[in-house]
């Protein structure tokens, strides 16, 4: 079931995502937390920072556990999942880093590692799952075509997608990696709640397929057609084809 929330500014979604997660971090219980990379939860991750310096929370017991990272890049590479998480968030909060959990891209055995971040991720349930979403309507690293009850696995990233993400690779594609860990899609939906941040014009066609199109694995979002609570946090050109 999608709750759908629109703003002006990509800002005010920030914020307004920020409110369920503080709703689950000052919750019953301690909480574990899924991540995502991608600009789009930079604001939310923000608002989590700015939080924990006004108002103490504190992360000491928190878990952790981000959807993907791309194979072949050493963690301390500059465009490695793990340096994001810390730039952009761990660095900033108290989280201890054994708390922190990332696919690993850079060991001898990819598959094998695969397998054990799906063992350590079942032992938890995940209390709030942070998304963003692909242009080709991907989540995580879950690119269109791959079944809807994948666990974590390896991914070949589309060409769309590598193009996608070459900003961030000097605007050259070749140093973009064409293969991804990521958790699957039943690995996602097993999370309480979801919280999905898209802005932006060229988010509206996949926001429209999540929730409006069939549900198929063409559009890996639609997944989440099926799942109890998820909260979608868009700006209007995210919204326009609604
Ligand atoms: C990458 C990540 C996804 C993310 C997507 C969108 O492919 N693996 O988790 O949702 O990019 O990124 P952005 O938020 O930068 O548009």
């Amino acid at each position: 079931m999608f709750h759908v929330t629109i703003k002006d500014t990509y800002d005010e979604v920030s914020k307004e995502a920020f409110k369920i997660m503080k709703s689950v971090l000052n919750g019953d219980h301690t909480p574990v937390l899924g991540l995502a990379t991608g600009s789009s939860p930079v604001g939310l991750y923000q608002e989590m920072i700015k939080d924990h310096k006004e108002n103490g929370t504190s992360y000491k017991d928190i878990l952790t556990f981000n959807l993907d990272e791309y194979i072949g890049l050493p963690r301390d590479h500059r465009e490695s999942y793990w340096t994001f998480m810390h730039q952009n968030l761990f660095n900033y909060i108290d989280i201890p880093d054994e708390n922190v959990h990332v696919p690993l891209g850079c060991g001898e055995d990819p598959e094998a590692d695969c397998r054990a971040y799906e063992d350590e991720l079942s032992r938890h349930i995940v209390d709030v799952q942070v998304l963003g979403i692909g242009s080709d309507g991907h989540i995580a690293f879950n690119e269109p075509g791959c079944p809807f009850d994948s666990l974590t696995h390896l991914m070949d990233l589309t060409e769309q997608t590598r193009r996608d993400n070459a900003r961030f690779f000097d605007g050259d594609i070749t140093q973009v990696p064409t293969k991804a860990a990521t958790m699957g899609l039943a690995s996602i939906m097993r999370a309480r709640k979801i919280i999905m941040i898209a802005t932006g014009e060229n988010k509206a066609d996949a926001i429209k397929g999540m929730m409006k199109g069939p549900m198929t694995v063409d559009c890996p979002a639609s997944i989440l057609q099926a799942h109890p609570e998820v909260y979608v946090f868009l700006d209007k050109a995210a919204a326009s084809k609604l």
